[in-house]
C-alpha cells in the first residue's frame, strides 16, 4: 500500500517535471477561477487549453488577455485567482446575477487591466482599495450590483480612467477629495464620466472635489443624499456638458455663475431644497433639457431666460415659485416640446401664439392663477389647466380644465415593409424584416435624454440605425433591431426594451452573444446624440444551441477531491489526482507538440540555422496559403514592389491575411529571413501591423500579416480611399503613428529602427487606428548600448534623414526625421516630393509665426476641416519641424513626439488614451452638439470577436 502511494507520488513529481516546465500557468489559475462557476461555455470541456478557443476567452502568446462573458447566465464567485492573470487587459461579466460575494482585492494586481466591466451582476460587499492600482484602468463600470461602503479614495490615483460608473448600488460615505497624501476623485483630470447616481452617498459635494484641470462630460450624482449647497468650483469644469444633481438634500443658492457652464445640454437640479433666486441661465444657449423643479426658491417673476434659451426641448419647474404672466415668445422656441411649470403662481391670460413650436405636445399648468387663454377654440396641444380661476368659471367643460387620461405613449418599431410571421415556436419573435427568430433582449437606461417627446418615431430609427451600424462594424451578425415600450422611470431615465435579431441563423452562437453584451456594456455602442448617456442591462439568452444547462463540471471534481482527502481516504485521492494530472499534462504535451509543428516546416538545408523562435507566430505551408489566395490571383494582388508582391487572403477560420511574397530572385539569405521573422513575432502593439505567420517552405519566402481595411494613410490624404480625414482624425493617426514608432524605440528588445517611415507604411484599421506597417527594411539595434547601426543607406526619397545619407549612420533620429515629414505630410496633403519642391522647405518658406496658424492657410490641405476649428496646429507644425531638424542630437526622441501630441490633443479637447475614431464611417465631424462630443473610449478593436489573433 504505502509503496504503490509513493509510486504514484514520484509519478506525479515526474509527469509534473517533464511538462510543466517555464510555461506560465494562466490555465490553471483560470481553471481554478472558474472552477465553482456554472453555466460556463460548453467549449470548455473540450480543450484543456483556454487559449484553445475557449469561448469568450483571448489570449495573446498563451497568456489570457480578455475575458468576455457578458448574458451567460453564470453563476459563482471572483475569487482571488483572477489576480494570477497578470496579463488580462479586458474583464467583463456583465448581466450575470448569479455572480455573486464580494470583489476580491486580489483583482489589485491586474496592472495591464483596461476595462473592468461588472455591469448589474449580484455582487455586493466594499469596494476594495486595491482598485486604485489598476493602473492601466481606462473603463470602469460596477453599476448596478449591491456594492456597499464607501467609494475608496484610491480611485483618485487612476490616471488613465476615462469613464468610471458606480452608479445604481448601495454606496455610503462623502465622495472622496484628496488632501495631503491622501488620494481622492479630484485627481482623476482625465475622467470624463462620473457616474454616481442610486447610491445612498451623503455628505456635502466637496468643493475641492472640482478644479479647472477636469475634463467631465457627465457628472450624474442623481439620487443620492447630498447636502449642503452646489459648490461654486462645479463652474470651473467648463467641458460639462449634462449635470445631474437632483433628488438629493441640496440646500443654499445656486451658483450665481453657474451660467458659465456653456456647454451644458442638460441640467438637472430638481427635487433639492435649493433655496435664493431662480438661478440666471442666460448664455446657456445649447440647453435642451432643464429641470429645476421642486425647490425651494424665493418667489420670482418669470426669468427672461424663458425665452432666449433657443434650444430648449424640455422646461420642467413646477413648484418653483414663479409668479407672474407667461411670455407667448416661450412657446415658439423652436424645439420646444414639454413645459411643465404647475404648481406655482402664473397669472393672467395664457397665450400660446399661434405660430408655437410645432413640436409642442404637452403644457402643463396645472395650479396656477391663470385667468384666461387666448387660444381657447384653436390649440392642439395637450393643455393642462386644472386648478386654475379659468377652470372654475362656471360652466367651462373646455378639455383643458380636465386631467388627460394617461396616454402613455406605446411606440413598437414597426415591421420594415413586410407582413410579420406567426412565430410558432416560445421565444421567437418576428423581426423587422418579418423573420421569427430568438432575439437578444434587455433594456437600455438612458439617464439624461435631451428630449421629451417619447413618441417620435425619427428618434427610435436614429437610434436603430446606429446601434445596428456599430454592431456590424464589430463584425456581429445583426440582421436588424427592434425598440420598444419607452417609458420614463422614476428617476426619469428613458428606458427602452431592445431586440436585436440575429443574420442568417434563427438564433445567436455564443460568440454572437458575448459580442452583442460586450458591445453595449462597454459602450463600444454610442447612441445618436439626443440620447445621451446610457446603461444596458442585458437578459440571459436562453436559446443556444448546446447549451448544456448543468454548465462546465469538468474541474469542479477538485473541490471533491481535496474534501476526499481531509476525510482521509489519501490514496483514492491521490489516484485521482494522478487522473487529473495526467490528463492535464497530456493537454499540455499536445500543445507543446503543436507548438513544435511549425519547426517541422523549418527548411534547414541551405545554411538557415536551427528553427527559430516564434512568438504566436505560425508557419504556413506554401500550400496552405496557396489555397486562401485562389493560387495567388490576381484578383488578390494588392500591390507589388521590388522585393515582390502583397496579396490578400483569407484563413480557414476566417480572418482576413495580407501576404508579402519575395519574388523569385530577391529572397533573403535562410539566416536573415529567420532573424527578421524572429524579430516580427516579438514585436506586438496595437499600433503596429502584427505579423500573424510566415511561409519558407518550397523555395518560398513570405510573411503573413493581419490584413488592415482602411488602406494606408497616404490612400486617405490623397483621396483615394474616400476616408475624409478631418484635424482631429489626423492627430489620432499622428499620436498612434508615433507611439508605434516609439515602442520599436523604447520598448522592443532588442530596439527596431524602422528604416521607412512613410504615410504609404501606416495603415488604417476598421476604427481608423493607425498601424506602422512593414518593418522589411528594419534594424534592429541588437544590443541596446549600441547607438547606431552602419548599414548601406534604405529608405524613400523624401522621408530620409539627410544625417543618415551622409554619413550611414542610422540611429532612431533617423525614423523621427522621417516622421517628421509624415506629420507634415499630414497637415498639407502634398507628398514630400512634388512637382520638384520639398515639403519641409515649403512650409518653412510659407511660414510667419507671429500671424495666425503660422501663415500656412495656403499650403494646408483644404480637407482638414474649418481653419478656425485647427486647435493646437501650431505647436503641431512646431513638432514636425523640430523632427525634421538637420541634425539627430536635436531632434526630439519618439516618445517626447508621442507627449507633445498628446498635450495638443488635450488642448484640442481630446482624450489622447481614447485612440480612436468612432468609426470611418460617422465619427461626429461637426461634433458641437453632440453629448459625447469629446467622448471617444474604444480600447475594445472590433476584430476582438471575429478573428483570433493567436493561431494555434
Ligand atoms: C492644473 O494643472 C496645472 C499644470 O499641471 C497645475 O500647475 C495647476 O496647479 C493645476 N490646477 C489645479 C487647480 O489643480
Ligand atoms: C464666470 O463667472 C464669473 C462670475 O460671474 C465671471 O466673472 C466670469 O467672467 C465668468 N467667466 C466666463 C468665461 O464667462
Ligand atoms: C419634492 O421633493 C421632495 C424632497 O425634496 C420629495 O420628497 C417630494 O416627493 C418631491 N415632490 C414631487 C412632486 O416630486
Ligand atoms: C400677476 O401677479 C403679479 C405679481 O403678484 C402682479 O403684480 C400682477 O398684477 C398680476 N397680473 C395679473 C394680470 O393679475
Ligand atoms: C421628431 O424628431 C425629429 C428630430 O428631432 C424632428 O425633426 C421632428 O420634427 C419630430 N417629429 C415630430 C412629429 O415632432
Amino acid at each position: 500500500m504505502g509503496s504503490t502511494t509513493l509510486q504514484l507520488l514520484l509519478l506525479i513529481l515526474l509527469i509534473h517535471l517533464l511538462f510543466s516546465t517555464a510555461q506560465n500557468d494562466d490555465a490553471t489559475y483560470l481553471r481554478a477561477l472558474t472552477n465553482d462557476w456554472r453555466n460556463t461555455p460548453p467549449n470548455w470541456d473540450d480543450n484543456s487549453d483556454p487559449c484553445g478557443g475557449w469561448d469568450g476567452i483571448t489570449c495573446t502568446n498563451s497568456r489570457v488577455t480578455s475575458i468576455t462573458l457578458a448574458s451567460m447566465g453564470l453563476t459563482g464567485s471572483l475569487t482571488g485567482d483572477i489576480g494570477q492573470l497578470t496579463e488580462l487587459q479586458i474583464l467583463d461579466l456583465s448581466y450575470n446575477k448569479g455572480l455573486t460575494g464580494s470583489l476580491t482585492p486580489a483583482i489589485g494586481s491586474l496592472k495591464k487591466l483596461t476595462n473592468l466591466i461588472l455591469v448589474n451582476c449580484g455582487f455586493s460587499g466594499p469596494l476594495p482599495d486595491t482598485l486604485g492600482n489598476l493602473e492601466s484602468l481606462i473603463f470602469m463600470s460596477l453599476n448596478s450590483n449591491g456594492f456597499t461602503g464607501r467609494i475608496p479614495p484610491s480611485i483618485g490615483n487612476l490616471q488613465n480612467l476615462y469613464w468610471l460608473d458606480l452608479a445604481d448600488n448601495k454606496l455610503t460615505g462623502s465622495i472622496p477629495v484628496s488632501s495631503g497624501s491622501t488620494p481622492g476623485l479630484d485627481m482623476l483630470i482625465h475622467t470624463k464620466h462620473f457616474h454616481f447616481g442610486g447610491n445612498m452617498l451623503s455628505g456635502s459635494i466637496p468643493p475641492r472635489l472640482f478644479n479647472s484641470n477636469m475634463t467631465l462630460i457627465h457628472l450624474l450624482f442623481e439620487n443620492n443624499q447630498l447636502t449642503g449647497a452646489i459648490p461654486e468650483s462645479l463652474t470651473l469644469v467648463r467641458t460639462l456638458e449634462v449635470l445631474r444633481l437632483d433628488r438629493n438634500l441640496l440646500t443654499g443658492d445656486v451658483p450665481s455663475n453657474i451660467n458659465n457652464l456653456t456647454r451644458l445640454f442638460e441640467m438637472f437640479l430638481s427635487n433639492n431644497q435649493l433655496t435664493g433666486i431662480v438661478p440666471d441661465l442666460t448664455g446657456l444657449n445649447v440647453l435642451n433639457y432643464l429641470d429645476l423643479s421642486n425647490n425651494t426658491f424665493d418667489p420670482s417673476v418669470v426669468p427672461s431666460w424663458f425665452t432666449t434659451l433657443q434650444s430648449l426641448t424640455t422646461l420642467k419647474m413646477y413648484s418653483t415659485s414663479l409668479v407672474g404672466q407667461l411670455p407667448a415668445a416661450l412657446f415658439s422656441i423652436p424645439q420646444l416640446q414639454n413645459v411643465d411649470l404647475s404648481n406655482n403662481r402664473l397669472n393672467g391670460t395664457l397665450d400660446i401664439g399661434l405660430s408655437h413650436s410645432n413640436q409642442l405636445q404637452q403644457v402643463n399648468l396645472q395650479n396656477n392663477e391663470i385667468d384666461d387663454f387666448r387660444q381657447r377654440s384653436q390649440y392642439s396641444i395637450d393643455l393642462i389647466l386644472v386648478g386654475n380661476p379659468i377652470c372654475m368659471e362656471t360652466g367651462n367643460t373646455d378639455k383643458y380644465c380636465s386631467l388627460p387620461t394617461n396616454t402613455s405613449s406605446s411606440y413598437i418599431t414597426p415591421p420594415n415593409n413586410c407582413v410579420p410571421t406567426q412565430c410558432s415556436s416560445s421565444g421567437q419573435v418576428s423581426s423587422p424584416n418579418c423573420k421569427c427568430a430568438y432575439p437578444y433582449t434587455g433594456n437600455l437606461f438612458f439617464r439624461a435624454p435631451s428630449f421629451s417627446d417619447l413618441g417620435n418615431s425619427t428618434m427610435y430609427d436614429s437610434l436603430r440605425t446606429a446601434m445596428i451600424n456599430s454592431f456590424r462594424r464589430s463584425q456581429l451578425p445583426v440582421d436588424s433591431v427592434s425598440v420598444k415600450n419607452p417609458t420614463k422611470n422614476l428617476e426619469d431615465y428613458l428606458v427602452i426594451n431592445l431586440l436585436v435579431f440575429p443574420s442568417g441563423d434563427e438564433r445567436f452562437n455564443r460568440t454572437g452573444i458575448l459580442g452583442l453584451g460586450f458591445s453595449l456594456s462597454n459602450q463600444t455602442f454610442k447612441p445618436p446624440a439626443a440620447f445621451g448617456p446610457y446603461f444596458f442591462i442585458g437578459e440571459n439568452y436562453d436559446f443556444l444551441l448546446g447549451a448544456s444547462g448543468g454548465g462546465h463540471k469538468s474541474s469542479s471534481n477538485t473541490g471533491v477531491i481535496v474534501g476526499a482527502t481531509v476525510g482521509g481516504c489519501v490514496l483514492v485521492a491521490l489516484l485521482v489526482l494522478a487522473g487529473i494530472y495526467a490528463f492535464r499534462q497530456k493537454g499540455r504535451a499536445e500543445k507543446a507538440t503543436q507548438e513544435s509543428r511549425p519547426f517541422a516546416l523549418w527548411d534547414t538545408t541551405g545554411g538557415s540555422g536551427a528553427v527559430p523562435q516564434l512568438k504566436g507566430a505560425k508557419a504556413f505551408s506554401f500550400e496552405e496559403l496557396n489555397k486562401c489566395t485562389n493560387n495567388f490571383s490576381e484578383s488578390n494582388n494588392i500591390g507589388t514592389g521590388g522585393y515582390g508582391s502583397v496579396y490578400r487572403g483569407s484563413l480557414p477560420n476566417g480572418q482576413l491575411i495580407a501576404i508579402k511574397r519575395a519574388k523569385q530572385g530577391s529572397t533573403q539569405g535562410g539566416l536573415e529571413f529567420k532573424t527578421e521573422i524572429e524579430l516580427l513575432s516579438r514585436v506586438h502593439h496595437k499600433n503596429l501591423v502584427s505579423l500573424v505567420g510566415f511561409c519558407f517552405d518550397q523555395g518560398e519566402q513570405m510573411l503573413v500579416y493581419e490584413y488592415i481595411v482602411n488602406g494606408t494613410v497616404k490612400d486617405s490624404l490623397s483621396g483615394r480611399s474616400g476616408i475624409r480625414l478631418d484635424w482631429i482624425r489626423r492627430l489620432r493617426i499622428a499620436l498612434g503613428a508615433a507611439k508605434g514608432l516609439q515602442y520599436l524605440h523604447d520598448l522592443a528588445d532588442p530596439p527596431i529602427i524602422h528604416r521607412d517611415v512613410k504615410t504609404n507604411n501606416i495603415l488604417l484599421d476598421e476604427r481608423l487606428v493607425a498601424k506602422v506597417a512593414d518593418f522589411g527594411l528594419s534594424k534592429s539595434l541588437g544590443d541596446a548600448n549600441r547607438t547606431h547601426v552602419t548599414t548601406q543607406v534604405k529608405g524613400t526619397m523624401g522621408y530620409m534623414d539627410p544625417e543618415y545619407y551622409m554619413t550611414q549612420q542610422l540611429t532612431e533620429k533617423s525614423d523621427v526625421y522621417s516622421f517628421g515629414v509624415v506629420l507634415l505630410e499630414l497637415i498639407t496633403a502634398r507628398n514630400p516630393i512634388e512637382k520638384g519642391k520639398y515639403i519641409v522647405r515649403e512650409v518653412k518658406q510659407a511660414m510667419d509665426t507671429s500671424k495666425e496658424l503660422y501663415n500656412l492657410h495656403e499650403v494646408l490641405d483644404p480637407t482638414i476641416g474649418l481653419t478656425t476649428q485647427l486647435k493646437g496646429l501650431e505647436r503641431f507644425v512646431d513638432v514636425a519641424l523640430r523632427c525634421v531638424e538637420e541634425t539627430g542630437d536635436r531632434r526630439p526622441t519618439m516618445s517626447e513626439v508621442v507627449k507633445e501630441i498628446e498635450s495638443i490633443m488635450e488642448l484640442a479637447g481630446l482624450n489622447p488614451n481614447a485612440e480612436s475614431a468612432a468609426n470611418s464611417a460617422d465619427y461626429p465631424s461637426k461634433g458641437s452638439e453632440h453629448p459625447y462630443t469629446n467622448d471617444n473610449l474604444f480600447s475594445y478593436s472590433g476584430d476582438q470577436f471575429s478573428t483570433k489573433l493567436d493561431p494555434k
